[in-house]
């Protein structure tokens, strides 16, 4: 990314960071020892991608970012509920995220399974208790439990394709449009409600974050080929350790990469309805080049 945009990204992810913090010392936050856990994950690390997407789209309708930081901070808690869960032995066991022990090896499986179940509670805690009006309240809070939803019917898919001897490769999108669109599409439209878009632009926000989301999904399976764990953060050879059909198995690393390309030219193409969108220009090209 370039220095300026790089910096921006920089500048989120500490307010982001910063926001978590104010969250576990207030009064919503759990007081027994699950908190622990919970802070542990989140504070692991993490690209921040989400709360990033949030607040620069915020930022784009409104000029502003400061009123969606509260929205940012509740679907990191809901993305990072969603890998706790993810990692544990009855679904990917991973026993790697975000360069440490993941959740259930750090703890044990049932508080990663409580910690995770309290992270996505006290996203929804965040928004209530949060100086929003009431309408949009209402408003983040469909558009987090529409996308949580989503995105558990795409774990499920994930996991009962194990059973599946072959797989289109429509299927498969429509599994990563369930398990990692829906997230990134609910950080995009959160970020313009935040800042009080109209609905055309919340439509165009959110077909961006599809495409960005499946570009996203499929650099994530290449990674899991050519990625370096160190680097990664995670595990390597997941996805062939456990059968998974992915869209690099079924197409091969060029084809793939053609694809994940293909689909972040188009959410380039949705930007353009949105001015001022240089940063968000940079960070989707650099999500396709990832290595981390
Ligand atoms: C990992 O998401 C799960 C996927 C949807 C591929 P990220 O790659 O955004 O993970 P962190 O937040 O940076 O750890
Ligand atoms: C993750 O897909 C999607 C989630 C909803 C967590 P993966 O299982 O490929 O994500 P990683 O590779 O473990 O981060
Ligand atoms: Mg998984
Ligand atoms: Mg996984
Ligand atoms: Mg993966």
């Amino acid at each position: 990314m370039h220095q300026k945009n790089n910096d921006i990204l920089k500048n989120y992810i500490i307010i982001t960071e910063n926001a978590i913090d104010v969250v576990f010392s207030s009064d919503i936050a759990p007081k027994t020892s699950v908190s622990e856990a919970m802070r542990y994950s989140l504070e692991a690390g993490g690209k921040r991608i989400r709360p990033s997407l949030v607040m620069e789209f915020c930022r784009v309708v409104s000029g502003n970012y400061e009123k969606s930081v509260n929205a940012a901070v509740a679907i990191e808690m809901i993305h990072t509920f969603s890998l706790i869960h993810d990692d544990l032995p009855c679904m990917d066991d991973d026993d790697f995220r975000r360069g440490k022990p993941s959740c259930h090896k750090k703890f044990d499986e049932a508080i990663a399974l409580l910690a995770g179940d309290a992270l996505e509670n006290l996203a929804f805690r965040v928004i209530i208790s949060s100086d929003y009006d009431d309408n949009t309240k209402s408003r983040l809070i469909s558009e987090i439990s529409d996308a949580t939803a989503r995105m558990i019917d795409g774990q499920v898919k994930d996991l009962s394709f194990l059973e599946r001897g072959s797989l289109s490769e429509d299927e498969l999108l429509e599994m990563y449009s369930l398990k990692t669109c829906a997230l990134i599409e609910c950080s995009a439209v959160m970020g313009c409600i935040c800042g009080g878009a109209d609905e055309s632009k919340i439509v165009s926000a959110r077909e961006y974050a599809h495409n960005l989301g499946l570009a996203f999904q499929i650099r994530d399976d290449i990674l899991d080929v050519i990625g370096n764990e160190k680097e990664l953060g995670k595990p390597i050879g997941s996805d062939a350790d456990n059968n998974k059909t992915t869209i690099v198995s079924v197409l091969g690393i060029e084809k793939a990469s053609e694809l994940a390309e293909k689909y972040s030219d188009i959410a380039l193409d949705k930007l353009e309805n949105f001015e001022n969108n240089d940063f968000l220009k940079d960070l989707t090209k650099s999500l396709l080049e990832r290595y981390k």
